[in-house]
């Protein structure tokens, strides 16, 4: 896989993220210092994939002949998916029957996949691999058992520590760079974009749940626990405050609110 650790990795990262890199800003005296200092993302951008392209390449384990179908219990599931919605708008059920396939072989869609649900909701294949690619949650190469999901975005930048620091210690713990999977299999490393804790950053997200709040120490325990093919707490790892509560603790919402309610169903939640 590809890694961009070079100081010149920053000017195409740039460009993706919608920013503006004019000439004056990479001619002026200060351009060589920037440019040597982490700005957005070290990483390459991603399209659609971990750093790679998201044209499909066919590989071993991924071709169009490649045997891919739904277990018996997911066929199932996607019998409940499709009844919320109407029969002409199948479509609908796209992603969330990537999100079935993805958790059926461990975190990956091939493209056998992709093939098999567009033959369910009878659309052109096309439409399925539009929204595999544009989605990075969706990804199109194996990944290790725990895909780390570190988020870089400038508040976990930073807050805390700062997303930098966790993302050297989890390079160092771990031995990979951005995009890699650990040898044994079981870690995969990926920068991604906000992933709305930003109250709690510096974070992470390792399949569906959240660690936040993380300092470097915490950050290898977290590891660790998950090597060790333990459980670890989700949520902040540090401070031991409660979900996203502010120092002063919970300040709000100590009762049910009291409506009234756009739903009358909801009314019977108060
Ligand atoms: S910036 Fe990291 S969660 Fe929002």
């Amino acid at each position: 896989m590809r890694r961009a650790t070079s100081s010149l990795s920053a000017v195409p990262a740039l460009r993706t993220t919608g920013m503006r890199a004019t000439s004056s800003l990479f001619t002026s005296s200060s351009s060589a210092a920037m440019l040597k200092s982490r700005t957005l993302h070290s990483s390459v951008p991603r399209q659609g994939d971990h750093g790679g392209l998201s044209q499909h390449r066919d590989t071993p384990d991924n071709t169009i002949d490649t045997p891919f179908d739904f277990t018996e219990a997911n066929t199932v599931e996607i019998k409940k998916i499709l009844a919320k919605y109407p029969v002409n708008y199948k479509q609908a059920a796209t992603i969330p029957l990537l999100h079935l396939a993805q958790y059926q072989t461990g975190g990956w869609v091939p493209l056998a996949a992709m093939n098999k649900i567009a033959k369910i909701l009878e659309i052109p294949p096309m439409k399925v691999y539009e929204v595999a690619t544009f989605y990075t949650m969706f990804n199109r190469t194996k990944v290790g058992k725990y895909h780390v999901q570190l988020c870089t975005t400038t508040p976990c930048q930073l807050g805390g520590c700062g997303s930098t620091v966790i993302l050297e210690t989890i390079k160092k713990h771990l031995n990979i760079g951005v995009g890699e999977t650990t040898a044994d299999g079981l870690f995969t490393l990926t920068e991604v974009e906000c992933l709305g804790a930003c109250v709690n950053a510096p974070m992470l997200q390792i399949g569906d749940d959240y660690f936040e709040d993380l300092t470097p120490e915490s950050t290898v325990a977290l590891l660790e626990t998950l090597k060790a093919g333990k459980t670890p707490k989700v949520g902040p790892q540090t401070g031991g405050r409660k979900n996203c509560e502010g120092p002063q603790g919970k300040t709000t919402l100590f009762a049910a609110p009291a409506g009234p309610y756009c739903r009358p169903d909801l009314e019977t939640c108060a």
